[in-house]
């Protein structure tokens, strides 16, 4: 049994069971093409089995290299953009406390992870390399295709810095790198070199790759547990392959529900949650569903939102705006921390009502009443519950989302699995760049941004 509860009975006046119920052979058939690999994009289905698959070799020397970047840095820099870098970064921020990197390390504690490669500002790369020039840090480079230009050049930068302060060789001890069994311009560099290399499967693409070491070396060297990760998504692997009855199956549930909502023109979903340790989760979530349903001209737009900080931004537009939206929340039974709100004998912020309650509580009552309320405005509300934040909830979440992105796709009749179309700002921008082999449409460019 999985711990993770998908309901959408609160918004029954939206969709009905009977609605439902009418996609249960489709479902089926959908399920039997992604555990058969014969549906769209059936090359890029390594992911289905991926927990199942990754054996205790492979996570006896992800948790051996991460105890050598533990003992040796300081700060460990994450080298990627896209679907190689925010799984890590999900399950990274949701485990840790809101301030954790204003606490000073504890000896022995693991290390701070920060990000590079992720986007191209110069002011976050001179401050980066700044910070780092003074503190003993590892680098994990993560590309799959090894030639994504934003973690390429980011790379280039700290490789350079590392050299000047170990020389090469005390570099290449320092520097782990994650890309293609074969082929790309970072396999080449990473043989050259003799870093430490990890292969990603070639039937994984970028965002179902958190459960491989694209998520799993950062995981375990911010000192959290794979093997709890990983075994969350073995228990939901094994629940969703053998759980036939639609109505039992949270997979199948979610991705028949937005689809349903989504053909009667809600056409953006909000994914909500009330722990701003989630913020990425939502991010890796909308990287997930927008990079797999984004294409031949339909989709579901995915957009995010923290709560309560949110509903004195977006709450205005949620509840009386455009009525094309729906909102997923996710709720966590059991908050990480409670604080209690005192008495105050003079009460002239009159709040002594909540004397006595936990911030949890009042919290609960914020989700409970936002719901009602964007219910009651026209905006169905799906819920995603989870017992806790955990590693084991989090495995559990992750393959839920993935296995209902891939359905959902299906459901939507598009390939879930491929993105076409994030390759044309980068031929624009190489165009733009001089790069060589781009140079006519470089000067048809530069005309019209004239
Ligand atoms: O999901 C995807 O495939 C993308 O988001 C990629 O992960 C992203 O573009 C980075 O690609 P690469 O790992 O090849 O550098």
């Amino acid at each position: 049994m999985v711990q993770l509860k998908f309901n959408f009975g609160m918004s029954r006046e939206f969709l009905s069971r009977d609605e439902v119920l009418l996609f249960e052979s489709e479902v089926r058939h959908h399920f039997d093409q992604i555990f058969r690999k014969t549906g769209k994009g059936a090359d890029y289905l390594g992911w289905v089995d991926l927990p199942s698959a990754t054996g205790a070799d492979l996570t006896a020397r992800l948790l051996s290299d991460a105890s050598v970047i533990r003992n040796q840095s300081d700060y460990v820099v994450v080298c990627g953009i896209g679907g190689s870098y925010l799984g890590a970064r999900a399950v990274t921020e949701a485990l840790s406390g809101p301030f954790d990197a204003h606490f000073p390390k504890p000896a022995g504690g693991p290390p701070k992870l920060l990000y590079a490669g992720h986007q191209l500002e110069p002011k976050y790369m001179d401050d980066l390399l700044r910070l780092l020039d003074n503190a003993d840090y590892s680098v994990i480079v993560i590309s799959k295709s090894g030639t994504t230009t934003e973690p390429a050049i980011a790379f280039r930068l700290l490789k350079a810095q590392l050299e000047k302060k170990y020389g090469r060789k005390g570099a290449s001890e320092k520097i782990f790198a994650i890309t293609d069994a074969s082929q790309g311009a970072l396999k080449k560099l990473a043989t050259a070199e003799g870093y430490a290399t990890y292969d990603i499967p070639e039937d994984v693409g970028g965002r179902y790759s958190v459960l491989t070491p694209v998520g799993l070396l950062p995981i375990a060297a911010a000192g959290f547990d794979i093997r709890e990760l990983l075994d969350g998504a073995r228990n939901m692997e094994a629940y969703l392959k053998q759980e036939k009855e639609l109505f039992r199956n949270p997979a199948a549930l979610y991705a028949v529900t937005r689809n349903i909502l989504y053909r009667k023109g809600k056409t953006t979903e909000i994914l909500a949650a009330y722990d701003p340790s989630l913020f990425y989760l939502v991010e890796w979530w909308k990287q997930l569903f927008g990079e797999s349903e984004g294409k031949d001209n339909k989709g579901i737009f995915p957009a995010g939102v923290g709560f309560t900080t949110d509903l004195h931004s977006m709450g205005q537009y949620i509840q009386e705006g455009l009525r094309n939206i729906f909102e997923t929340v996710i709720r966590v039974d059991e908050a990480r921390a409670d604080v209690r709100i005192p008495e105050d004998p003079k009460d002239l912020d009159g709040l002594n009502f909540l004397a006595g309650k936990g911030m949890d509580f009042v919290n609960r009552m914020a989700a409970g009443g936002t719901m009602l309320a964007h219910i009651d405005g026209g905006v169905p509300n799906l819920e995603v519950r989870i017992p806790k934040v955990s590693e084991s909830s989090l495995g559990e979440l992750i393959y839920f989302f993935e296995m209902s992105c891939a359905l959902s796709g299906y459901v939507l009749d598009v390939n879930p699995f491929d993105q076409p179309g994030v390759e044309a700002y980068k031929k624009n921008m190489f165009a733009l760049l001089g790069k060589l082999g781009f140079e006519e449409e470089g000067e048809k460019l530069k005309k019209r941004l004239k």
